[in-house]
């Protein structure tokens, strides 16, 4: 009988075992595919039967969007109740989305119902995402979500209703910077300025990953009925379409004025284009002037271009002051602010301050001028801000 040496017993013992390893292997492989397999076939029906609910039912049904608690879905049978049908007596404002609408529900709270222009498929799944960001995003300086609608096609947003509208309408209440003299005050000036500071804030550095408004502007900060300022259409900016008429829309662009100069020229978007946005608008509100008149004297067109020499003079900086703020403000005040604004035009973005910087440069300011009694723009008389005692509240700051 044949004997079998130590070596060959070793090297068949070898072999079997690579071979049950293979088979163990190739057996693993098999069931991690076939489970693979089935829960792909399980998502797929799942999506089946949800596209299947839209063709027949509500699309706001068959949409799952998952929104936090308080925003409410819906019905455009419902909006449309609660605005007149969308009646022209309605209408609030026209913008880059489309128009708004003033509404009443039927508990009696009012709302702004914005209308959304269509933008295709695309836009709705857009639309989807972007409800579902800012109904998770809540700050007292940030305008609130109430809820939205996606019935057949349409798509609205609705918001809580702020009595006093956009900041532009009473920077300029004829539409224009050569109209009627403003009636927003200092001290309400600068207490807007640290709120709607507050509402960036909030978006660049309370907000995980950060987000970036893209259209700051006087038109989107919305003053309630004591005249509190709110951040509105903050990641609207990203559903527009780039493309409208054949024309590059605003929207990708930002607004004239507005837009930070490298994302102008390379596109490249930061938190710093918000902050540059932000000091053009503290610019409008120290001058009374809108970012873009080229129906001004030469080299008066162009706001940033004309102060930013005279922001950081003592002597020049008064010559830029809104004339109907005049006796309001302290020498020490405004040169405080030009600074801050100064600093937020930068052309250069890494130069230009935080949001939370801004914010604790404000403070001390509107803190000095709080009274007691919480005070508001008295528009009712447009010289209320130069009765003796306003003068003298701006005079004693100056000690
Ligand atoms: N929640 C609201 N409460 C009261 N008025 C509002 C509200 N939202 C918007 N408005 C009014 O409607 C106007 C138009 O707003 P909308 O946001 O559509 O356009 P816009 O701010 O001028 O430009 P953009 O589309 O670039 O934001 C505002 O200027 C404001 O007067
Ligand atoms: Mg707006």
């Amino acid at each position: 009988m044949a004997t079998v040496a130590p070596d060959d017993r070793r090297a068949a013992i070898i072999l079997v075992v690579i071979v049950v390893f293979a088979v163990l292997a190739v057996a693993s492989l098999l069931v991690a595919f076939s489970y693979y397999c089935y829960i792909r076939n399980k998502v797929s029906r799942r999506v089946k039967s949800l596209k299947g609910n839209g063709s027949s039912r509500d699309k706001s049904e068959s949409l799952q969007v998952t929104v936090d608690k308080g925003v409410h879905v819906f019905t455009f049978k419902q909006l449309h109740a609660a605005t007149s049908g969308f009646g022209k007596a309605n209408v609030i404002g026209h913008g880059g989305f489309g128009s708004v609408y003033k509404g009443i529900l039927p508990d009696g709270r009012k709302i702004a119902v914005k209308l959304m222009d269509q933008c295709g498929k695309q836009g709705e799944e857009e639309f989807k995402m972007e409800v579902e960001l800012l109904s998770r995003l809540r700050s007292p300086y940030l305008l609130g979500l109430l809820g939205y609608c996606t019935d057949n096609d349409h798509k609205l947003l609705v918001y809580e209703f702020m009595a006093n509208g956009g900041l532009q309408e009473h920077l300029y209440p004829e539409n224009g910077s050569h109209g009627r003299i403003s009636e927003l005050d200092w001290e309400t000036r600068m207490r807007i300025a640290l709120e709607a500071a507050k509402g960036l804030e909030y978006l660049h550095e309370h907000v995980n990953p950060p987000v970036i408004h893209r259209d700051f502007k006087s038109s989107n900060i919305l003053l309630d009925s004591n005249f509190h300022a709110k951040v509105s259409d903050f990641g609207l900016a990203k559903l527009g379409s780039d493309k409208v008429g054949g024309h590059v829309s605003t929207r990708v662009l930002g607004t004239e004025g507005y837009v930070a100069p490298e994302y102008a020229l390379t596109g490249h978007l930061t938190t710093k284009s918000d902050v540059y946005s932000y000091g053009v608008v503290l610019l409008e509100l120290l001058t009374g002037r809108v970012p873009v008149d080229m129906k001004r004297a030469p080299g008066e067109g162009v706001l940033v271009s004309w102060v930013l020499p005279r922001l950081t003079d003592r002597e020049k900086v008064v010559e830029i002051m809104d004339p109907s703020l005049e006796g309001q403000y302290s020498m020490k005040e405004v040169v405080q602010v030009a600074a801050i604004a100064a600093m937020c035009v930068q052309p250069e973005a890494d130069y230009r301050p935080l949001m939370a910087d801004v914010v604790q440069s404000l403070v001390p300011l509107v803190m000095h001028h709080q009274r007691p009694t919480s005070k508001v723009a008295n528009c009712s008389n447009p010289l209320s801000a130069k009765s003796p005692s306003a003068s003298e509240s701006g005079r004693a700051t100056t000690s």
